[in-house]
């Protein structure tokens, strides 16, 4: 009853833009000594104590301090006063304050359960971050049917020692919740067979710590990642024969935990080289042989495949090895030109095949990839210079097994029809394409519309790979705005991890395709209906109004809502 009053003087509500929070304890109205009580799942006696206690570092401050001495022991937290029914349904963060000792050093597993249903669960054991400082908590609940009146948290751990503070709910709407997972991308990408995917900033997001908001968005929202920078060759081998693999391995080791595919980007590269090799990428300031580099290469290629042997299912073997001028093409259309580079500059155009022959040699199921940029759209110089490269390669018998196109552009690039045209007349080859780098810039990031107008950009681009047996992979090259290395917003989440309108236009491209994929929905024959449709976008937005019913066929390759149905024009 005592703590039923004091907590209901201490609930505080604030508004946090998108978000509503409750402090359900902050133990300042708690005396020195008294005691929540610890209950563990699978005895009625515990030795665990939790404590209200002074702040280690600052005295006027009480907290709740914490020792673990069994397995699955919780904190149980009162909160009946503050919620009628179920609490996952009204706040969906569990945050708090957690101070750490430097004696506890262990791994742990963060828990929590709202009655019997265990509403957060880390996936593994996780360091908790640095000791010895505050460090601000929050981990998204799943929802639950249970209506408790006492939610349970802690470390799953037989011998923790933490301190807790201002524990708070916190009510946060995103237009969509990631734990109901028919609301994630990755849940339709994989219903469609396909695998949508995105690239981490390690250096920005902590994979290891389940709990962060941005690492909960990349493992419900994806079915592949890619390292933004960690798995190229600077990062990779720094030193000559010294290999570096702990931020690649985990990455992999994330991607395991969560059934997750990886691409490995990237092989062999003018940029992020080591300095050991060449100071800009360029000169051959080391001074070596073509031998010599090409044995450099081959070391590197080999250690590193036969590393992720198994795990990585893709690599992108050769990256941007295209100059931008691709003039000569008006006099050959048949040519291509690579860019100056110490692999070109000191091997020849043959470091590509033979890059190629070493991946797939160090493992035979990786598929293969080239990868570039500025290649997208047919017409112009340097995709079909991509394309005279590539099929070279493919007639030579080189084990190329995939063409990459990065896609970073700019709102107003996309043309449906010339990507879809250029798309397709890879299947012939034999090779699968991958939207690899996808990010779309607006000029005017807050103008009116700019970000409906950035979606249907988007949309253009899944639309095409959706279309394709040969096109498996779309990956988006960032999580959210502010940790892109572009200006303009031009990506599908914002800092807050919001998702923005291209966020939805990509997922009902995605369930679109699933539904077809599931032979939910087909094309309406017109044998019964009326003699003219109205043809909307997936958007909603209108296409061709009182279209005559057998010029469906005509329309640009993609999907549309045609009689309420989505309709899929091939
Ligand atoms: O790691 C250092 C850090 O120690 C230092 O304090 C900081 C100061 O600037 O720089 C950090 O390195 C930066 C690195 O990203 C990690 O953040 C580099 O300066 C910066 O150049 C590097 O940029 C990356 C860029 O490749 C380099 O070429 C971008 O993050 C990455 O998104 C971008 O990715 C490429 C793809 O690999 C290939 N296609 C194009 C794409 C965009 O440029």
């Amino acid at each position: 009853m005592r703590h039923t009053l004091l907590l209901m003087m201490l609930a505080v509500a604030t508004l946090q833009g998108h978000s509503q929070e409750k402090v359900i304890y902050d133990f300042e109205g708690y005396e020195i000594g008294d005691r929540l009580p610890m209950n563990d799942l699978y005895s009625d006696k515990t030795e665990s104590v939790a404590e209200v206690t002074a702040d280690p570092t600052n005295p006027q401050n009480k907290v709740l301090h914490v020792t673990n001495k069994s397995w699955n022991t919780l904190i149980e937290l009162a909160i009946g006063h503050i919620t009628q029914g179920n609490i996952t349904e009204s706040y969906r963060m569990l945050a708090f304050d957690l101070y750490r000792p430097a004696s506890d050093a262990n791994y742990k597993q963060f828990v929590a359960r709202l009655g019997q249903d265990t509403i957060y669960a880390d996936a593994g054991f996780y360091d908790q971050g640095q000791a010895e400082t505050w460090v601000a908590k929050s981990y998204i609940m799943e929802r639950t049917d249970e209506a408790s009146d006492k939610i349970y948290m802690g470390f799953n751990s037989v011998d923790a020692e933490y301190y807790v503070d201002n524990i708070r709910l916190i009510a946060a709407d995103y237009g969509y919740d990631f734990t109901d997972e028919q609301q994630t991308l990755r849940y339709h990408a994989a219903k469609a067979g396909k695998n949508i995917g995105v690239a981490v900033p390690v250096s920005r997001i902590n994979i290891n710590d389940e709990s962060l908001l941005p690492t909960q968005t990349v493992f419900r929202n994806f079915n592949m990642i890619v390292a933004e920078n960690e798995m190229k060759p600077d990062a990779l081998q720094p030193n000559r024969g010294e290999f570096n693999f702990y931020h690649g391995d985990c990455i992999v080791d994330f991607a395991a935990r969560h059934d997750m595919e990886v691409r490995g980007h990237t092989l062999v590269w003018h940029k992020q080289v080591p300095a050991w090799i060449s100071s800009d990428g360029i000169k051959n300031d080391h001074g070596y042989s073509r031998d010599e580099l090409l044995q450099i290469m081959k070391d590197h290629i080999t250690a590193v495949v036969s590393h992720y042997k198994g795990k990585v299912s893709e690599w992108d073997v050769v990256n941007e090895c295209l100059d931008d001028d691709q003039t000569t093409i008006r006099t050959n259309p048949l040519s291509y030109d690579l860019r100056p580079s110490v692999w070109q500059n000191v091997i020849g155009e043959d470091y590509i095949d033979s890059a190629f022959v070493y991946a797939h040699r160090a493992d035979p199921d990786a598929q293969l990839y080239i990868n570039d940029y500025g290649v997208e759209f047919q017409g112009k110089a340097k995709t079909q210079a991509y394309y005279n490269l590539v099929r070279r390669l493919v007639n030579d018998g080189i084990p190329v097994g995939g063409v990459g196109f990065q896609c970073h552009l700019t709102v107003g690039d996309t043309d449906s029809a010339k990507f879809d045209n250029n798309v397709k007349r890879y299947a012939p080859l034999g090779v699968e394409c991958a939207v690899t780098e996808l990010d779309v810039s607006m000029p005017d990031a807050y103008a009116q519309g700019a970000e409906q107008q950035q979606a249907e950009e988007y949309g253009k681009i899944a639309s095409v790979m959706m279309n394709y047996d040969h096109c498996r992979n779309i990956l988006v090259w960032g999580v959210t705005d502010d940790m892109s290395w572009r200006q303009g917003n031009p990506l599908i989440f914002r800092q807050t991890l919001e998702p923005k309108p291209a966020f939805f236009t990509l997922r009902d491209i995605l369930q679109s395709a699933a539904q077809i994929a599931d032979g939910i929905t087909t094309p309406d024959t017109g044998a019964t209906a009326s003699a003219s449709v109205d043809v909307y976008d997936l958007g909603g937005r209108p296409v061709a109004l009182g279209l005559d019913r057998k010029d469906i066929g005509r329309l640009p390759k993609g999907i549309y809502i045609i009689d309420g149905k989505c309709t899929v024009v091939r």
